[in-house]
């Protein structure tokens, strides 16, 4: 009896705690295992290091984004941050004593010092995180390492650390970078206009003087997908569609790996269309960080964002998962990560996903399935619409596959909760209430159209490329045209954008009151998802830029 008790509290000490319990573990399946990995080959890991004053950096974070603060547009450099919220003395120590014990050195971290990135062995890796067994699987020709059971850490360093990235999670693919993301839909009628760059300015008011012209303005797309925008294409892109209006032909930095090979019809489309609407904007792309076999890509994103004081004021994200996939400790860590761009006044715009509502087929009954970051509280959600009639460039209404709904994870934030009690009180009628969160945060925040769009890839123009993916862009370049006039006036960017969104109450946004998103196909929720209603909804947000109006509304201080 003794003996055994002294045997589990072995076990107990060694296995130490898992610090991702909940993250779920499953190979996507477009992934073939190609078995164990040799222990001497190398893996690189990403630490996140608890941080302090977290609850500081989200009050600050109010105050900076909220336009009745006097601390409003009051930015901190990124080194402010870093003062902030960088690990105590006592976490850094901690951390690196363990893993110096294992022989670890070769780490590199971030001007906030709350992540680091290290090289090891197999082996080693497998010795410092007891549980983990790494093994290689195979995509078309790209490979990553991931381990296939849970992994856990010892338990004096576990109080000081948020995760350990590179274990768990796999990389997106194409198909899922949204989900049901489907490529090019079919058009339902043989002609069509189709979303050019001159349909979006004159829908959304832009004239030809609406472009960008302050010192140091800046927006940029990121993208994870092992794909590439090639500068040819949108050369040929600009001077088939961007008639009419002055705008650049050359992205100003790419950050990251560019790769030749076939461009990706994702990357093309997000370059293409923020520099159509944040016209003449120098623009920068952040493609493939982390392409070790062992990292995440958009948690390497995150990492970069933390160690470049200067970055562009707009980003635009088209990515996203499952919610109930991801474990809270890496959710809520990248919300930390997101609060620290606010700060420094950083907009970040996520496509809300092309699944609607989403559907989580659970063994009694299904429910919604919210999409992350799409529902963070710290970032601004765009959602997708098309023309009502597809051959006059006039009234909107919801895309079916506008991603949108209510976080699970995620209280509602206190700048929404007018908003979003409205539409419940007044929307009728709503799926039943066991298919959503009506305490989460909701989802998208505003919109634009997803529909039809022409892009070129492959020096190929294509017609019919759909999703929120594109809508985002749009979003993002007009929203640096409204930093651009903010800077010529010596205001400061926008920031974090939502608090200051919720209090317009839909001024300077055409809304969006008709059809429904997809959600599940059950015979309890009708009309599938949830409905467009008039002011906020869970489908379009606020609805989509009128430029000269929301311009106006946002110029004021
Ligand atoms: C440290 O790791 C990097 C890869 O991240 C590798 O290129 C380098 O050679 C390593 N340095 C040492 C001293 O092992
Ligand atoms: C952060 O930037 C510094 C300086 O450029 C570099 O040495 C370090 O490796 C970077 N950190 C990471 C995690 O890439
Ligand atoms: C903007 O566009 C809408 C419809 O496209 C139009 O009705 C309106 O007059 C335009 N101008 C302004 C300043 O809203
Ligand atoms: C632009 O940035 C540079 C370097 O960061 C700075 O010296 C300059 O004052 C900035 N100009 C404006 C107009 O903000
Ligand atoms: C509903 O959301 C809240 C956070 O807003 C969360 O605490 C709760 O667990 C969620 N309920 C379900 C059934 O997921």
């Amino acid at each position: 009896m003794r003996l055994l008790v002294f045997v589990l509290l072995c076990v107990w000490l060694v296995a130490g705690e898992q610090l991702e319990r909940d993250q779920v573990l499953f190979v996507p399946e477009d992934w073939v295992h190609e078995g164990r990995v040799s222990p001497h080959e190398e893996v690189q890991l990403t630490f996140a290091l608890m941080q302090q004053n977290v609850d500081r950096l989200e009050k600050l974070l109010q105050l900076v984004s909220d336009p009745d603060s006097r601390h409003y547009g009051k930015f901190f450099s990124l080194e402010e941050v870093a003062s902030l919220v960088r690990p105590s003395q006592l976490t850094e120590k901690a951390v690196w004593t363990w893993l110096q014990g294992h022989g670890i050195e070769n780490c590199s971290s971030v001007i906030t010092r709350d992540f680091l990135l290290c090289t090891m062995s197999v082996q080693v890796a497998e010795r410092l995180l007891p549980g983990s067994q790494f093994h290689r699987y195979r995509r078309g020709d790209q490979t990553v390492m991931r381990s296939s059971s849970q992994y856990s850490v010892h338990k004096d360093v576990a109080e000081h650390l948020h995760f350990v990235g590179g274990v768990l999670r796999f990389p997106l693919s194409g198909k899922e970078n949204i989900k049901a993301w489907a490529g090019p839909k079919r058009p339902t009628k043989a002609f069509h206009l189709g979303v050019t760059p001159a349909t979006l300015r004159t829908r959304y008011n832009l004239t030809a003087a609406d472009i960008g012209s302050a010192a140091n303005n800046s927006q940029a797309v990121a993208q994870f997908l092992e794909q590439y925008y090639h500068p040819a294409d949108l050369a040929e892109f600009m001077s088939l569609f961007a008639r009419g209006f002055k705008h650049l032909t050359e992205v100003e930095r790419v950050v990251g790996k560019q790769g030749g090979g076939k461009a990706g019809l994702e990357a093309s489309l997000d370059v293409e269309y923020i520099m159509s609407t944040g016209a003449n904007i120098p623009t920068w792309v952040f493609t493939n960080p982390g392409r070790h076999e062992t990292q995440e890509p958009f948690l390497q994103w995150m990492l970069l964002l933390s160690n470049m004081s200067a970055v562009p004021w707009v980003h635009t994200i088209s990515y996203g998962d499952d919610e109930d996939s991801l474990s809270a400790a890496y959710m809520n860590r990248i919300n930390n990560e997101f609060m620290k761009a606010g700060l420094r006044g950083i907009t970040l715009l996520f496509a809300s996903g092309d699944s609607g509502a989403g559907c989580r087929h659970l063994t009694k009954e299904n429910v919604f399935r919210p999409s992350f970051p799409a529902s963070s509280p710290y970032v601004t959600t765009v959602g997708g619409t098309s023309f009502k009639n597809p051959f006059k460039v006039t009234y909107e209404v919801t895309d079916y596959i506008s991603g949108g709904g209510f976080s699970n994870v995620f209280t509602m934030p206190d700048y929404q909760v007018s908003a979003v009690s409205a539409f419940l009180k007044g929307a009728q009628p709503l799926p039943p209430e066991s298919y959503f969160n009506r305490t989460g945060r909701a989802y998208p925040d505003m919109a634009a159209l997803s529909d039809n769009y022409w892009v070129v890839t492959n020096l190929v123009p294509i017609p019919w490329v759909s999703g929120t993916s594109a809508s985002t862009p749009v979003v993002g370049g007009i929203l640096s045209l409204i930093n651009d006039q903010r800077f010529l006036k010596g205001l400061p960017a926008l920031g974090f954008l939502n608090p200051r969104l919720y209090k317009l109450k839909g001024a300077g946004l055409f809304d969006v009151t008709e059809g429904c998103h997809l959600g599940c196909l059950d015979e309890k929720v009708e009309g599938n998802g949830f409905c467009a209603a008039s002011s906020w909804d869970p489908v379009t947000g606020w609805g989509t830029p009128n430029y000269p109006v929301l311009l106006d509304a946002f110029m004021d201080d």
